[in-house]
């Protein structure tokens, strides 16, 4: 199945020497105008402020963060939504980011999906973009509707699926254009606890499966933790990266043991101390990275 090379029209030729990043964000900047309540005065509001973040080849890298803390405006940045006024910049493969293009996929919290069209025609939106034929078309829709456990289901439309169903439409669309990259934000959000975690687990399935690197935005500690590699932890308003934990445990990961292992619940309680914005102490001072890592035990070692 070959649905590369189109040319992607929000990326420039500007060329930064990064490459063993994917993605490279270097002193990230937004300032929204506001407006307060009961007051016609325009105000500055810094919603990023000097956010630097790499993320690596084919890396599944979370973002936690307070909630308005600026996560989804820096995706939205990343993904090229955000034009004009911004500070820093963002590459992918080593060039400039200057526009939404299709070597990025995006889900959103909300299904976000097309209601007039069926669940293949919404899958082929891309596609169609793309100008890839009908027949390959369908092709490619079919075997991503069978990978997100929905085969049988092509000529349904979105008002018939259940939110869980949805939210693996939303998935198979943006991984049917072929991105190498999945901005995720909040996918999960809005599905209850036990189709959570059955999407949790068959996202990792497909990402094993497809060498995608995944930047992922949730509120939820835990989920970010049985995702990813790596859990980047913003700071409030001004957002910006307090610290990236490293997730140091085995994969494949399973749906079950692990969620309750020790090394699990050491890993949640840490990013959890970071979003609380404690500082974490012992009798001899601070706790530094490393103290961390050697409680996590050998098995879960790199
Ligand atoms: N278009 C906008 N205009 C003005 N303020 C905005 C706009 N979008 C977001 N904000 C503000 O910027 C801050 C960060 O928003 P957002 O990125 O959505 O946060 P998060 O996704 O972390 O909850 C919030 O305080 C929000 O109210
Ligand atoms: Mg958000």
């Amino acid at each position: 199945m070959s649905i590369n090379g189109v040319i992607s029209p929000g990326i420039s030729n500007k060329v930064n020497k990064s490459f063993e990043n994917k993605i490279v964000a270097k002193n990230v900047g937004v300032v929204y105008n506001i407006r307060r309540a009961n007051d016609a005065k325009i105000e500055k509001f810094e919603a990023v402020k000097d956010l630097s973040l790499n993320v690596r080849s084919g890396e599944f890298l979370s973002i936690v963060g307070p909630s308005g803390c600026g996560k989804s405006t820096f995706l939205d940045i990343v993904a090229g939504l955000h034009s004009g006024g911004n500070k820093g910049e963002v590459y992918i493969d080593g060039k400039l980011i200057k526009g939404p293009a299709l070597d990025r996929g995006i889900v959103m919290q909300g299904y976000a999906l097309f209601p007039w069209r069926t669940i293949q025609k919404n899958i082929e939106f891309g596609l169609e973009i793309k100008k890839i034929k009908k027949k390959e078309r369908a092709e490619i829709s079919k075997y991503f509707l069978e990978l997100v456990g929905l085969k049988g289901f092509e000529n349904r439309y979105p008002y018939e699926l259940s939110g869980g169903m949805k939210q693996r439409v939303a998935i198979a669309r943006a991984l049917a254009y072929d991105p190498e990259v999945l901005l995720m934000d909040e996918p999960f959000a809005a599905v209850d606890a036990q189709t959570r975690e059955a999407l949790q687990f068959e996202l990792l399935k497909i990402w094993e499966k497809t060498k995608k690197t995944i930047i992922f935005i949730t509120h939820s500690i835990e989920e970010a933790v049985y995702l990813s590699d790596r859990v980047a932890v913003m700071t409030k308003n001004p957002g910006t990266i307090k610290e990236i934990i490293d997730i140091n445990l085995p994969r494949p990961r399973d749906n079950g043991e692990l969620r309750t292992s020790a090394d699990f619940s050491l890993l949640r309680h840490r990013v959890w101390e970071l979003l609380h914005e404690k500082e974490v102490e012992n009798s001899k001072g601070k706790v530094s990275d490393q103290d961390v890592a050697e409680k996590i035990s050998k098995h879960a070692a790199l």
